[in-house]
């Protein structure tokens, strides 16, 4: 039917809210970067190549829960609209559409994403493929823009790919509070996340033998030296990734290998490492259902329905 992109934040806030975070991160001890900085277009096409990896098996668990679960969903539901958050490429959210379209219930899908290459990708092969579908791409955050997006009808929130794991895990009962005082009576919040495994395999998949991670990692060096007029020496950083049971995480860092000292131009600010020092740049959180119903719990929300793949290594929740 239609494509639209919505800028609820322009290029201008763009580049100003990165300086502000360099500015705090990179001037701190100990050093650290948020983890939606890497997903400009090439941080976006990275991440699609990890989720075709061998060891990342997260995508293809997902896949397999929803291939299985969209009409049951769909059909729980009856959704006039989905809104998903952190949409990236919008692959496995076509299963709930194609649902939603056999259902007959809705024709809106609306997409929150910081990426502005992966929004239109991701529209304009969904308006190609789906001529009956209204489509929406909001250019925002999705911990702060939910409640900018406007309402038509009942609506099921959708935040797959274990995302939720990336928020800090101090601002995930904010981020669920949101959540909840967004939806009314009848809407519904599907939630993806990884669950808690042995640690070789967690281990595996955020440090894959092709190097994609490693490389989709130092990307957020790429987008501040291009952004900033910065001079971050990107081979002098190795990816590290380490299981933190403490946080039941997955902690993803950049390490200097040697000393460094780099200029982020438009800061007018030096920044130096030592070596060995890291920048913290992602943490992915794994849950248990129990830990996740508690979390939920505190913020008002229920878990409905609980599904995982055959392997138990990922787990879909449908809450209300
Ligand atoms: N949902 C997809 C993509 C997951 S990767 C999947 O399951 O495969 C995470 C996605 O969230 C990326 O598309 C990234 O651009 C987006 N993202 C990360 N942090 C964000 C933020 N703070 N606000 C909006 N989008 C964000
Ligand atoms: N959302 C992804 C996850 O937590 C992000 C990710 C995958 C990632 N592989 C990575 C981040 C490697 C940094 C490094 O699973």
């Amino acid at each position: 039917m239609s494509f639209e992109l919505i800028r609820l934040s322009d290029p201008v806030d763009h580049r100003a809210e990165l300086a502000v975070d360099v500015r705090h991160g990179l001037g701190r001890r100990p050093k650290r970067l948020p983890s939606k900085w890497f997903y400009d277009d090439r941080g976006s096409a990275l991440f699609e190549q990890i989720t075709e990896l061998p060891e990342y098996y997260l995508t293809r668990a997902e896949t397999e829960i929803l291939r299985a679960r969209a009409d049951e969903i769909v059909a729980t539901v009856a959704p006039d609209e989905i809104v998903e958050l952190g949409s990236g490429s919008s692959t496995k959210t076509r299963m709930l559409l194609e649902a939603m379209r056999r259902t007959g219930t809705g024709c809106r899908y609306a997409a929150i994403d910081v990426s502005e290459g992966a929004l239109k990708d991701a529209g304009s092969s969904l308006v190609d493929d789906y001529p009956w579908l209204e489509v929406e791409g909001v250019l925002g955050d999705l911990g702060r823009d939910l409640p900018r997006v406007p309402r038509h009808g009942r609506r099921l929130v959708i935040f797959l790919g274990s995302t939720v794991g990336n928020l800090a895990p101090r601002d995930r009962p904010a981020f669920f509070r949101t959540i909840r005082e967004g939806l009314e009576a009848d809407d519904a919040f599907l939630l993806g996340v990884d669950l808690v495994k042995d640690e070789a395999t967690m281990v595996a998949a955020y440090d894959d033998a092709a190097g994609v991670s490693a490389a989709f990692n130092r990307n957020v060096l790429v987008v501040i030296n291009r952004t900033l007029d910065a001079d971050l020496p990107i081979d002098a950083f190795e990816h590290v990734t380490r299981w933190v049971p403490g946080a039941s995480a997955m902690v993803q860092s950049l390490r200097a290998t040697r000393r460094v000292t780099a200029r982020i131009g438009a800061l007018d600010l030096e920044v130096s490492l030592a070596e060995g020092e890291e920048i913290h740049t992602e943490w992915s959180c794994k849950f248990t259902e129990e830990h996740l119903a508690d979390e939920l719990d505190d913020a008002g929300l229920t878990i409905e329905r609980w599904w995982t793949d055959v392997g138990d290594r990922f787990g879909l929740a449908l809450i209300r």
